[in-house]
């Protein structure tokens, strides 16, 4: 009897890589995880250490295959999706980053941004981005500007960039390649042609030299070493849009890792933002047509629990937080907003700062535990607001996904403050399943897009269980609370 095969994905995270081998029907067969370190050398700074995550990339490859008792053979596909905008410089003869990657969440290039104002219409129409410390761009050129010698050698081809997909695959198949979703993160491609833009590439001082050539998300890029096929690439939020089968133009989903991103598929067309969203690629498979997307980033959600557990030891792992949360039944008129990179949408107002608004001698740490939620919650409802203006369409119910959605008062809370039926999917783990399914398509594992929806089944349910004047009162306390962020920083 032949042995049966499987696919594999990478989900190289903020916080932590993953590999997951997954079967046919989309049922997990394997997991491993690994953390790598989060490096905070300065307010505001955020980095890591790229051949750290290499490390741990090769170990959670190995430990979900072999480590399950699986061969290289049995693996079709192996796919790749990743934290996005992360920023790796390497040298081309020894692979080697020349610096530490920049993260992110990582605001340093905030007077950087700045001064690149002027620019700023540029931005909005040929990449769909606002001009923001998030993207790759700005990042890229801090480098260059700050590290003597560095443009000199990037100018010659010597010092090579990536975002982690482009990092993965060179490591893995030898290629310096990015996808168009990846791309599309970067202030640098053109989001109509798909095509790095000479105009971005001045206005930002990026040399052409030093950028990897942009490829569809699902195609065969290379082998690994053991000659499975890696055959996708799509950035984390964009495979779990994928991942939730979410292909036809309205199809949307939120993603709770440690920031959130709800996406909504908007079809063939890029559709600009006139409410503080993202013009994303949503992904682009073989030789068709890309998809496009709507964004709504937030940058601090599940990172808030990790802050909580790491930096003030209210808890000690992050699945406390509903426990504690659930310790008393309001948030005793606390708000928290967690402006920790700024805000992100659909605010862009890199000068905020982090506040716990409301505090009296009352609040514990029950409390704080549940305005920790449900920022979340309101975090979402300023996107899907955002979301609904600017397609004209009212959500009528939340996919949501990513590790977060574990937490059931978050779920309950999510539909209390949007009043729409929040859907927790089966495989919640649904950014790898996404990475899958583009592999196993380039692979001919899985046969067309329409087969896959038939994997897609509902676990839970949350309904909105609030007053209408409830939701409002707490609504305009969290905008006055989000308005004492601004302007912090001068
Ligand atoms: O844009 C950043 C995003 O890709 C990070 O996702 O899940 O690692 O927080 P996550």
């Amino acid at each position: 009897m032949p042995r049966p095969h499987y696919v594999a994905a990478i989900d190289q995270g903020t916080t932590s890589s993953r590999c997951i081998v997954f079967d046919q029907a989309g049922h997990i067969i394997s997991v491993a995880q690994r953390e790598h370190r989060q490096i905070f050398p300065r307010p505001g700074w955020v980095e890591h250490d790229a051949s750290e995550i290499w490390q741990a990339v090769q170990g959670v490859l190995a430990e979900a295959v072999s480590g399950a008792g699986l061969a290289d053979d049995q693996i079709a596909a192996l796919g790749i999706t990743n934290q996005r905008e992360t920023t790796v410089l390497w040298d081309r003869q020894t692979g080697v980053p020349v610096c530490p990657a920049i993260v992110w969440q990582d605001t340093r290039t905030d007077p950087l941004t700045r001064a690149l104002a002027e620019h700023e219409g540029l931005f909005r129409e040929k990449a769909g981005l606002p001009l923001a410390t998030y993207f790759s761009g700005p990042k890229i050129r801090w480098l260059l500007d700050e590290h003597p010698g560095l443009r000199e050698r990037a100018e010659r081809g010597e010092v090579l960039f990536g975002t982690m997909d482009s990092w993965l695959l060179w490591n893995l198949t030898g290629r310096h390649l990015t996808d168009v979703t990846n791309a599309s993160r970067t202030m640098l491609m053109n989001i109509h042609t798909l095509a790095w833009d000479d105009e971005l590439l001045a206005a930002l001082g990026v040399p052409r030299a030093m950028l990897p050539e942009i490829r569809p998300s699902a195609e065969v890029y290379g082998r690994t070493a053991g000659g499975v096929p890696v055959a996708s690439a799509l950035g984390d939020q964009q495979a779990a849009l994928f991942g939730q089968t979410c292909f036809d133009p309205g199809e949307t989903k939120s993603t709770y890792g440690s920031g959130s991103f709800l996406l909504m598929n908007t079809g063939h067309e890029p559709v600009f933002s006139k409410h503080g969203l993202l013009t994303t690629v949503g992904y682009q498979i073989g030789d068709g047509p890309a998809t496009y997307a709507l964004e709504g980033a937030i940058a601090v959600t599940g990172s808030l629990v990790q802050w909580l557990r790491d930096n003030l030891g209210l808890i000690s792992s992050a699945a406390e937080i509903e426990t504690l949360a659930r310790t008393v039944d309001d948030n005793g008129g606390c708000y928290f907003v967690p402006a920790f990179s700024g805000l992100f949408a659909p605010h862009w107002r890199s000068d905020a700062r982090g506040v716990i608004a409301g505090l009296t001698g009352f609040v514990n740490k029950g409390h704080i535990a549940r305005a920790v939620l449900e920022a979340t919650a309101w975090q979402t409802r300023e996107v899907v607001d955002a979301m609904n203006a600017d397609s004209g369409l009212d959500l009528t119910t939340l996919r949501a996904d990513g590790g977060m959605t574990a937490d059931n008062l978050l779920m309950q809370t999510l539909a209390d403050v949007l009043d729409v039926p929040v859907i927790r999917p089966m495989v919640a783990e649904t950014t790898a399943l996404g990475a899958a399914y583009a592999a196993g398509l380039a692979t001919g594992y899985w046969p067309d897009i329409d087969g896959l929806r038939a994997n897609w089944h509902k676990a839970a349910e949350w309904r909105p269980a609030i007053d209408e004047s409830v939701r409002e009162q707490e609504y305009h306390n969290w905008k006055k609370a989000v308005a004492r962020t601004l302007g912090w920083v001068e």
